[in-house]
């Protein structure tokens, strides 16, 4: 059987992680700019995550959730006090399309509404409810094309406004900062504002903080630099550090009713082995000051280029915006400098790192980047 070709893939194969670093089946070395899209927070193969994960599975690799799982406790409190939501509720589920399955639903649930408001760039994941709120109309089929569904321009309080008032939805769904999008950021102000009319109208805020969350902004999640409280944010990708696993953070307003989410696999023994390591090494490493440190120090870096046309990011979640398709400067930076970065859309390099980087790591980068553009003539 073949693989059903639906990937862009670079001619690369892995054979090993370390760290910041990848190493392909010939031995070449790499930096990652690219988190396997943003999913690797403490590094790769990051030895406390693959002893808990190798001591889980000597023990018990899986039951049902129609059992006491006290790991999946020990997950819920770690990650209660690590993001400062020990109030809220967790529930816990695979992927982040399915988070944001359940943080729809339990916002339809409870509000007994129908409709969503999102905003234009925003991407949710490729699920059915997922999708629909995704401003992305190449991942719809016919089947997905949903008339709930509402999208406004991000940062646009006045349009915002204007939905809401008819007060026939129930959740209003926001990136912390847009991923696929072009790290597309909401301003302070706009979250703030869109906190208290979500409030005004009986509207449940979700924030999908499934890219932006998990200590790669700085902060656990980039929508507390607003200081606002949502009253549902999704999880994914860092959590698990490539262990497939998401979650729902729930405000006490919600109470829980029987039978209206489940799950098989969700915040099983070993998907919370890895959690909680994740949770205990972001703690023990410092890492979200590191992300903050080694961002700003790559923003204050990449502002000196003339030749970028914007520059965008907060923490380890970094767009270059170039006047032109970066394909060429990727496919360099990949086969003679070999470090991985990520795109969006055609112009666009996307940085999402391990939150390990290192200042060394990061003048590699602004070295390479800097003779990659020198080689391919550009601005010059
Ligand atoms: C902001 C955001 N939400 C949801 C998703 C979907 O996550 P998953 O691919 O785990 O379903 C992604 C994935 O890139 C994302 O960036």
């Amino acid at each position: 059987m073949n693989l059903f070709d639906v990937y862009s893939i670079w001619d690369v194969a892995l054979a090993k992680g370390e760290g910041c670093y990848l190493y392909d089946s010939d031995g070449n070395k790499y930096l990652d700019l690219y988190g396997g899209h943003a999913v690797i927070s403490i590094g790769h193969s990051h030895p406390k995550f693959v002893e808990n994960v190798q001591q889980q599975l000597k023990q018990l690799a899986f039951f049902t959730n129609s059992v006491i799982n006290r790991q999946q406790q020990i997950l819920a409190q770690k990650l209660g006090k690590i993001s400062g939501y020990a109030e809220y509720s967790l529930f816990m589920c695979n992927s982040g399309a399915e988070a944001n399955e359940n943080a729809l639903k339990l916002a339809s649930f409870k509000t007994q509404r129908k409709k969503v408001l999102a905003f234009k760039g925003a991407f949710h994941g490729r699920t059915s409810g997922a999708v629909a709120v995704t401003d992305i109309p190449q991942y719809s089929a016919p089947y997905n094309l949903n008339s709930n569904v509402t999208f406004v321009p991000l940062n646009d309080i006045e349009q915002t406004e204007k939905e809401l008032k008819s007060g026939e939805y129930c959740a209003v769904i926001i990136e912390g900062i847009q991923g696929v999008g072009g790290v597309k950021i909401p301003t302070d102000d706009f979250l703030r504002s869109l906190s208290s009319l979500c409030k005004s109208y009986g509207t449940m805020l979700i924030l999908d903080e499934i890219q932006s969350g998990c200590g790669r902004s700085g902060k656990y999640f980039y929508h507390q630099y607003s200081g606002i409280k949502p009253d549902l944010i999704t999880v994914a990708k860092g959590i698990g550090n490539g262990f497939p696993m998401a979650g729902v953070f729930i405000s006490p307003e919600f109470q829980p009713v029987k039978g209206t989410l489940g799950t098989t696999f969700g915040g099983a023994y070993l998907a919370s082995a890895a959690g909680i390591a994740v949770a205990d090494v972001m703690i023990e490493e410092n890492l979200m000051a590191n992300a903050e440190k080694i961002g700003r120090f790559l923003m204050n870096e990449l502002a000196r280029f003339p030749q970028i046309k914007e520059l965008r990011g907060k923490g380890l979640m970094i767009a270059i915006e170039m006047p032109e398709p970066v394909f060429e400067i990727r496919r360099k930076l990949m086969f003679e400098y070999r470090i991985f970065t990520g795109a969006s859309s055609t112009n666009i390099i996307r940085l999402l790192p391990p939150l390990c980087l290192t200042e060394i790591d990061a003048r590699y980068f602004i070295e390479a980047f800097n003779n990659t553009l020198i080689q391919l003539k550009i601005g010059s």
